[in-house]
């Protein structure tokens, strides 16, 4: 909206919002984005929980935004410790002093150094994923290969059963969907079977810790200062569900984006060196997190003539803001020479993924391994008629059909 409106045509939008939270939004949210950066940067809209809030699509607003410590993460100081479900106690919803303390006990097993020491073990499970393929005519490249891969690499750094990987994925659809606002006796149902999950483990590790991440985080909430029991869980549930959902999507959109536009694969495959441009470009150009990155407003807040009120939401659309043509040339162009690009696609602030690192690594993996291999990859079906994900948080298709040869 522009800023010098009246509320009158404020409260208009909130009614005419486009359907953002829809699968048919998710499938094409750019042209909606376009508009919005071009008449409506801050946009009021309701959410499908009754909850009023802004949608930020520029790029410098989201990052302003972003490093603005008035827009706080905080869950419990909005909702009150009702509000809070074991998904929520981590890092991810919370301010500092809480938010250093929870980050600082994980972030030393994510570092870029540790991180590339793990190169060529996921190179191997990315080799056996695609050599134990049911066909090596056609494949699911989501459940067959974009998915396993994160979620074993995951699985192994925290020491839970990568074998389980059904069940985390299952619980975790259910967190990311809940987003639409159904299924809330679901959620609560695969809340607390995730919960008895892991409290189970929790005690089968404090009888015998390991040298793996939950170990150390059991014996750090052991000693009674650093971690509580809610904070356990909810920073081991946020890792497991954080560490993969969103790199299942880097690679299929990555690939979907590829397919797409053949002469940028034949490139990739010439010159193979792109990889890391390629991978930030996927990034940018078809970001996997969708409208996860809230905030609330912790005071009444002025921004961009846009009067926020203590309490209302704040939504900064990534995937909007790298498309930004105030920031990128030719931003609708999917361009793996693209150089430079500071997309948001991870964040900015103090709440950067902490994940970035691994994720580039196993997007870098899982592109070059399928593309080297399967040079001739198609669709099998038409591109429109792909299924998207619903709900609000993270932003990709359901299954992704493909010829091999
Ligand atoms: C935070 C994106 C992979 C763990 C975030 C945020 C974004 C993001 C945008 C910030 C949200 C906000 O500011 O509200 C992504 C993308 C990924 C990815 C696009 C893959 C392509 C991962 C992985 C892990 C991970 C593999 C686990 C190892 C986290 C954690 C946070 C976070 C723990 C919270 C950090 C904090 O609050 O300080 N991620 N992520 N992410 N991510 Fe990722």
């Amino acid at each position: 909206m522009n800023p010098n409106e009246s509320n009158e045509t404020n409260e208009s939008n909130e009614t005419s919002s486009p359907d953002f939270f829809t699968a048919s939004f998710t499938q094409n949210p750019y042209p909606v984005y376009e508009k919005l950066r071009k008449d409506d940067p801050i946009f009021k809209v309701m959410f499908p929980s009754g909850e009023f809030g802004w949608i930020i699509s520029r790029y410098e607003d989201a990052v302003q935004i972003l490093k603005d410590s008035r827009f706080s993460k905080d869950i419990v100081k909005r909702y009150g410790a009702d509000g809070q479900s074991i998904f929520s106690s981590n890092m991810l919803f919370s301010d500092p002093p809480d938010h250093r303390r929870l980050r600082g006990l994980v972030q030393k097993a994510f570092t870029p150094k540790l991180v590339a020491d793990m190169r060529s073990h996921i190179q191997s499970i990315a080799d056996v994923l695609l050599d134990e393929l049911p066909s090596q005519e056609t494949m699911n490249l989501i459940d067959d290969f974009a998915f396993p891969l994160p979620i074993i690499v995951i699985s192994e750094i925290l020491g839970v059963p990568a074998e389980d990987r059904d069940k985390f994925r299952m619980w975790s659809n259910t967190v990311i969907e809940a987003s639409t606002g159904q299924n809330a006796e679901l959620f609560q149902q695969h809340e607390r079977e995730f919960t008895e999950y892991l409290t189970a483990w929790f005690a089968k590790v404090r009888q015998e810790p390991g040298q793996d991440l939950i170990s150390q985080l059991v014996i750090a909430e052991e000693s009674g200062e650093q971690l509580t029991e809610k904070e356990l869980l909810g920073v081991v549930s946020l890792l497991i569900i954080a560490g993969h959902e969103t790199t299942v999507n880097l690679i299929g959109n990555g690939i979907l984006a590829l397919l797409e536009h053949p002469e940028q694969r034949d490139l990739l495959i010439q010159k193979p060196e792109l990889i890391h441009q390629a991978i930030e470009e996927m990034l940018r150009y078809n970001g996997p997190v969708e409208f996860s990155t809230s905030r609330w407003a912790s005071e009444d807040i002025e921004f961009r003539g846009q009067q926020i009120a203590k309490g209302e939401l704040v939504i900064v659309a990534l995937d909007s803001a790298n498309r930004d043509e105030e920031q990128f040339k030719d931003p609708d162009v999917f361009d793996i020479t693209r150089e430079k690009s500071a997309h948001l696609a991870f964040g900015k602030g103090i709440h950067l993924c902490l994940g970035a690192p691994l994720a580039r690594l196993e997007g870098e993996i899982a592109v070059s391994t399928l593309i080297n291999r399967f040079p001739n990859m198609k669709l099998q079906i038409d591109v429109d008629t792909l299924e998207w994900r619903p709900g609000m948080i993270v932003r990709g298709v359901k299954e992704i059909p493909v010829l091999l040869k």
